[in-house]
């Protein structure tokens, strides 16, 4: 099959590559001409496990085309993939003016029949509006119809997600395009759920949403373990072995961030109060995950009883390990908050540290973890970077000014650390 992805974010990018790699001819349409040349020579905007390779492969073989023109795309094309970004507006709606705008230009560049299938994240609804300026900008004797085919792909495990997915989702009015989106995903074995638009953008947001709704639990049962004298990781462990919970996603930390829980949360409680549904179990979910990054900073408060001047080293920036991603990292939140309250903080990343200097100011980034560690009253881990488990926690003892550690993520043993001589407070335990 021809087919275009509209987008090169994480979403466009990865599944664009996998579908050229399961033998499509696939067009992948930007509108910034650097970027586009850059991906022609291989070279991705987005750190991603493997991505680079699949590109670069795919792009030799020239199944995986990169262009800034829509016209040849388009028209060659039996299936068109809008994955522009939705980001959250001032309101906590999702920002449809790409996906909108893109509406139009496919519209304009169509020929024959095609198939136009939002991987976008977007409010139940809105295929309605594209499907509106589609039939509206369409050539005369074209044909579409249109999908919604979400993604479910997480960053850092993003191609192995693609290929292996728990569900594909494809949601379409006809029959033809029904059977054309389940032949391009017929090499991914995994069941296939066909229903209607609405149906498909909803399991998304609810997916994400419920995913998030865990995370929050798990943090409220961390609080309530440590108060308790609990260890939460054995209750979280407990209860996610019942498999009507499961033990996925009950990691309690400094909350999740991302590209994608944070705004897709906003979103369906937005999408809910426009039909008169007050969603105030999703509102909670919100709240207790700011509440689990500001108390990575109550603990650090606590433990060094007045925090200026103080020094602070942090492991991890990253919304979490495998990315270069910062979009609403919990990191952000709190290190502006010790920063506030006249922290002195420096840092190490192994990906995030460039993008995180335009989103942090006046932050340390050191070259690895035991510069950032060096002379600190305190370490807090933030990110679950596998190179941090494995430190050399003597010669970081040595060089701290005091040996207090803040575990974010629980990535070590309480009672090692205690035997090593540090003050160690974890999340939960
Ligand atoms: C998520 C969804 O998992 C994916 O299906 C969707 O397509 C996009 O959004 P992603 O944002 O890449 O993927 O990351 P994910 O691994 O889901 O983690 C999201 C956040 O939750 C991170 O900040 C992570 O650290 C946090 N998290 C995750 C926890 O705090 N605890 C957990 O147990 C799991």
């Amino acid at each position: 099959m021809t087919v275009t992805f509209i987008g090169h974010g994480y979403v466009g990018l990865v599944t664009a590559a996998v579908f050229a790699d399961f033998g499509n001819t696939v067009y992948v349409i930007g509108h910034t001409k650097e970027k586009i040349e850059n991906l022609k020579k291989g070279i991705i905007p987005i750190y991603e496990p493997g991505l680079e390779e699949l590109v670069k492969k795919n792009v030799d073989s020239g199944r995986l085309i990169f262009t800034l023109d829509y016209k040849p795309a388009i028209s060659e094309s039996d299936i068109v993939f809008i994955a522009v970004g939705t980001p959250t507006t001032k309101t906590g709606d999702a920002d449809l003016s790409a996906v909108l705008a893109v509406a139009e230009e496919i519209g304009r560049n169509l020929e024959g029949y095609t198939v136009v299938a939002t991987k976008s994240t977007v409010p139940a609804g809105t295929n309605k509006k594209v499907k509106r300026i589609l039939e509206e900008t369409k050539p005369e004797g074209t044909e579409i119809d249109y999908a919604s085919v979400p993604e479910f792909l997480r960053e850092g495990s993003a191609i192995s997600d693609t290929t292996n997915p728990d569900r594909v989702v494809i949601g379409a009015e006809s029959q033809r395009a029904r059977d054309l989106l389940v032949k391009l995903h017929e090499p991914i074995k995994a069941p296939v759920i066909l229903t209607n638009f609405e149906t498909a953008e909803l399991i998304k947001y609810a997916a994400n949403a419920f995913l998030a709704l865990k995370i929050s639990y798990a943090n409220s049962i961390a609080k309530l373990s440590e108060a308790l004298g609990a260890d939460a990781l054995k209750v979280l462990e407990g209860i996610g072995m019942d498999r009507r919970i499961g033990n996925m996603f009950l990691s309690p930390g400094p909350g999740y961030g991302g590209s994608c829980f944070p705004k897709d949360v906003k979103a369906l409680i937005s999408i809910a109060k426009d039909n008169d549904y007050p969603f105030s179990l999703l509102e909670e979910v919100e709240n207790i995950n700011g509440q689990s990054r500001r108390d990575i900073v109550r603990k650090a408060r606590k433990t060094l009883s007045d925090l200026r001047g103080k020094k602070i080293g942090i492991l991890g920036l990253a919304f979490k390990a495998n990315t270069d991603d910062m979009r609403d990292a919990p990191a952000i939140d709190i290190i502006n908050l010790l920063q506030n309250d006249g922290a002195k903080i420096s840092a190490f990343d192994p990906k995030a540290m460039e993008i995180a200097a335009g989103v942090l100011k006046n932050v340390d980034y050191k070259k690895d973890a035991y510069q950032a560690c060096d002379g600190a009253d305190l370490v807090i881990v933030l990110t679950e970077w596998n190179e941090f488990r494995e430190l050399d926690f003597e010669k970081i003892k040595s060089e701290m000014k005091t040996p207090n550690i803040i575990d974010g993520r629980n990535l070590y043993d309480p009672e090692e650390m205690k035997a090593r001589g540090f003050t160690y407070i974890g999340v939960g335990r």
